[in-house]
């Protein structure tokens, strides 16, 4: 019997054109992590958070971008506004809690204000420094609170509430819509029709590159890992979905009616699904470089990805229903959030395992594997052509080929005229 493949043959490229597949160094390599915070991270949109976690006045919350750390605070005239949550005297960063409040004093912080422990410079809710600890004794009249304000950066909230924040001043997408180049609009009606508000948040760090998670939400090949699709999904229409394509590398999954009753002791999430979507319809936007809108009729699920390290991602999870449920309908909407998304749910997990199994593979002093981004199929929901549409955006922001990245970034369809090594 012929045996299976040795080396030579293992590592020899597969008989695909370059756009078709990827090298796994690109999920592991430590200079290429790097020039990804550079190059993208610090230079997208991204939404960091919902307008309904910071719903009063000198309410707060921080995240990072790009290890950048970041406050957002929202106003007394109630406008929600972000700095670089780093002190202009030196540097140290002024709000260390995940969220809160500044409206009340403590022992470290004045009322209203944010105040930054080391020295006790202060600044109000719009970023200009208000106190400076004995001002004039020690700068005279060489320094004044207008030259010491916290940097405010790009941010909107737009999309249904959701917080977006860009670090780049000089970015050349002026506003989310133009960022979202369209992919958001098949959601946009469900989603500005009335009020949101998060029910469910968690966060899971997991041992793998940022990118591997983006793939396996915007690829539904893998639906083979969960039985609860198959079983409400894997029908005509299902394999009818499409994949389509937006500038700045974005990608949605169309849509189909789920037939939540085919899993046992699951029902129908008709009666309380989203306004403007049909009952039970599934929408997915996968946006350039990690965020993930879900909308599964009822519920829908935000993933934002904030990249640790080549081999680390930490994931944060929310849930979101609409802000005028009644409690009977706000359970019903978390059940049916939690059953498949929640940690203990029927999907999650399974695709947590799978990249978790990934990243075990992807190490990175790991050698350089071909990962197969190569399925046509009309693209309709099997297609790989989400992920092709992403990886060639990675590698025009990155300047380097997908399939190596050693080597520059190639417009278009000379990827495919470029010479593959034969395989067969
Ligand atoms: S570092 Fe913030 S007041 Fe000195
Ligand atoms: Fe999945």
């Amino acid at each position: 019997m012929a045996r299976s493949r040795n080396h030579e043959e293992w590592t020899k490229p597969p008989p695909f054109t370059q756009d078709e597949y990827v090298d796994s160094r690109i999920y592991s390599d430590e200079d290429i992590f790097e020039e990804e915070l550079d190059k993208i991270f610090k230079k997208a949109w991204i939404p960091v958070c919902h307008e309904s976690e910071m719903p009063n006045a000198y309410d707060f919350r921080t995240v990072t971008i790009a290890r950048e750390p970041i406050v957002m605070t929202r106003g007394k005239d109630m406008k929600v506004r972000a700095f670089l949550n780093v002190c202009p005297h030196r540097g140290n960063m002024i709000e260390r809690r995940p969220s809160g409040s500044f409206l009340e004093g403590s022992p470290s912080g004045n009322p209203r204000h944010m105040t930054c422990m080391f020295h006790a410079w202060q600044f109000d809710m719009k970023g200009r420094c208000v106190y400076i600890s004995r001002q004039e004794e020690g700068y005279q009249d060489r320094l004044k609170k207008q030259q010491v304000g916290l940097r405010e950066l790009k941010c909107e909230v737009y999309f249904g509430g959701f917080v977006w924040v860009c670090l780049d001043d000089n970015t050349p997408f002026e506003t989310v819509e133009q960022w979202s180049a369209g992919s958001l609009e098949c959601l946009k009606p469900s989603l500005d029709e009335e009020p949101l508000e998060v029910f469910h948040y968690h966060k899971a760090i997991i041992p793998c590159n940022y990118k591997l998670w983006h793939d396996t939400n915007c690829e539904f090949y893998h639906d083979y890992l969960h039985y609860h699709n198959r079983i409400t999904g894997f029908n005509d229409s299902y394999f009818a979905r499409k994949n389509m394509g937006f500038d700045n590398g974005h990608i949605n999954v169309g849509s189909f009616e789920v037939n939540y009753d085919n899993y046992e002791g699951f029902d129908s999430r008709a009666a309380i699904s989203f306004p403007h979507l049909p009952p039970n319809h599934w929408y997915m936007i996968d946006m350039f470089p990690g965020v993930n809108f879900n909308l599964r009729g009822s519920s829908l699920r935000c993933d934002l990805m904030t990249p640790l390290g080549p081999d680390k991602v930490m994931i944060e999870f929310r849930g979101l229903g609409l802000k005028s449920d009644d409690e009977a309908t706000r359970q019903s909407r978390i059940e049916h959030h939690n059953s498949i998304w929640g940690p203990f749910g029927r999907n999650l997990h399974e695709d947590l395992l799978a990249v978790t199994g990934q990243g075990a593979s992807m190490h990175p002093r790991a050698e350089r594997r071909q990962i197969l981004h190569g399925r046509h199929e009309n693209e309709t929901i099997h297609d790989e052509n989400g992920m092709r549409h992403f990886y060639e955006e990675w590698g025009r922001w990155m300047d380097r080929l997908p399939a190596d990245p050693d080597q520059p970034f190639l417009e278009g369809d000379n990827i495919k005229k470029a010479a593959v090594a034969a395989a067969t």
